[in-house]
């Protein structure tokens, strides 16, 4: 296993693209059962999600190729296994989102429940009952998910608030049955992640009839048959975020080329009030901290709101604030992991249930800390950058899952970070 070595403080500058956003690809990945033929995905990140994905996708029948010029190409002519293995999908929880598309392709579809992760239980009850609103059949067999529906779906009006609000994958996944199934579908409460947004338009593209897009309520006319597709999906909002948040944790200046601020007023609006610029520049913006780091109280919640993937990066940024800052998690109430390797560096965290009281300290000292879920080990390394001495962050493969050769882009920018064999 890889372990980052990593010297601070350092002050990062210079300029760095935002890779296309690993959860939009994945439904998208997805969405391309729907349609018999070759779609053509640009902008895709090389990240061992996605690999996963293509693994699962090729267990079903799909061929996909990564060519030269980084496009993505998956050939879902012919589905031969409906069956998604626990072997791959135990591997990425987001393989639950080929549920609906497999299913409304091919009349059945059997996936292992994808179990929990490091950032506490991962429900799938909502997916479920949207799919029986359509019609589907659904059991439960030695751990798997068995759906039918050998007659296809039927349009239905279907709820999809949970207790945490709206969900992302259980939305694509109702989103992209109900593009084939007969009849219209209203979804309400559906998720307003710039990802699921992605989708829809990429669906639309495929030949759907979805309106309602970036709403809370979508509407599907069902078709008949959907084509293949050319898609690029959008920018990294939460890699975008991550890179922000570097830059004012160890009050550098960046340059975000690819960076929708568009999709990140929530985050941009507490960089500000922290006293971090954020000003758009062409194509992406500038973010800059030159004064000592202001308090916040942020609360995580459903787009638009602030999001859950960079509580944690936050959490470490608002460690070296000058006064105290309340985080409370509003969408994975256990997503703490990085709580205590964080107080390893000599922060000052103390959580209260979902609620983290965050007493900002003078500095962070360097520490050997474990890496555990993807952003909280994004946040050890922001850390790691400002913090005195040599820290070692280890099990970087959770960061491989979303972050492309970070070290190798981390490094230009003034970072010194060495990635070694543990
Ligand atoms: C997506 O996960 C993202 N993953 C997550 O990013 C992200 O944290 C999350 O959305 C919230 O924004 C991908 O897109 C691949 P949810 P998802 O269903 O769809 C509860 C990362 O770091 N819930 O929106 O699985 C659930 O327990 C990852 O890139 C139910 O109760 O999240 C949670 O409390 C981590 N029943 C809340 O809803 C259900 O059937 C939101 O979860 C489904 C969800």
């Amino acid at each position: 296993m890889d372990i980052f070595r990593i010297e601070g403080p350092v002050r990062l500058s210079g300029k760095v693209a935002v890779n296309g956003s690993k959860n939009a690809a994945l439904p998208i990945m997805a969405a391309a059962l729907l349609a018999p033929g070759k779609s053509v995905f640009k902008s895709v990140p090389r990240l061992s999600d996605i690999s996963v994905c293509g693994e699962l996708l090729e267990q079903l029948g799909c061929t996909v190729t990564r060519e030269a010029n980084s496009d993505l190409h998956i050939d879902a002519a012919t589905i031969d296994n409906t069956v998604g293995e626990y072997n791959i999908v135990c591997r990425m929880r987001a393989s639950i989102c080929i549920l609906g598309p497999l299913l409304v392709r091919c009349g059945r579809a059997e996936v292992s429940m994808p179990g929990g992760c490091a950032i506490g239980d991962r429900p799938i009850d909502i997916h479920l009952r949207g799919l029986r609103e359509l019609g589907a059949k659904i059991h439960l067999h030695n751990g798997y998910i068995v759906a039918e529906a050998p007659h296809g779906l039927t349009g239905a009006d279907i709820f999809l608030g949970g207790p945490f609000g709206s969900t992302v994958l259980g939305t694509a996944n109702i989103l992209m049955a109900a593009t084939l199934a007969k009849g219209r579908t209203l979804i309400e409460s559906a998720a307003c992640e710039p990802e699921v947004t992605d989708l829809a338009n990429c669906l639309n593209k495929m030949g759907a009839k979805i309106s309602g897009i970036g709403s809370p309520r979508l509407i599907v006319e069902g078709v008949k048959q959907l084509q293949p597709v050319e898609y690029e999906v959008i920018p990294d909002r939460i890699e975008a975020g991550t890179f922000m948040a570097a830059a004012a944790i160890t009050a550098g200046e960046l340059k975000l080329d690819r960076c929708r601020l568009d999709d990140m007023m929530a985050v941009v609006d507490k960089l500000r009030r922290i006293g971090v610029t954020v000003e758009p520049a062409n194509n992406g913006c500038v973010v800059a901290r030159t004064d000592s780091i202001g308090t916040a109280d942020i609360t995580t919640q459903p787009y638009p709101g602030f999001p859950t993937d960079l509580q944690a990066q936050f959490m470490a940024l608002l460690s070296l604030a000058r006064g105290n800052s309340v985080i409370i998690e509003k969408v994975f109430p256990d997503r703490f992991m990085h709580v205590a390797e964080l107080n390893r560096m000599a922060a000052n965290l103390r959580k209260e249930g979902p609620t983290v009281i965050v007493a900002g300290v003078e500095k962070l000292i360097a520490a050997p800390v474990m890496a555990s879920d993807l952003r909280a080990s994004a946040a050890l390394v922001l850390a790691a950058l400002a913090a005195e001495g040599t820290t070692i962050v280890n099990r970087v493969y959770h960061i491989d899952r979303g972050y492309e050769k970070i070290e190798q882009r981390l490094k230009p920018l003034g970072a010194k970070i060495t990635r070694e064999k543990a």
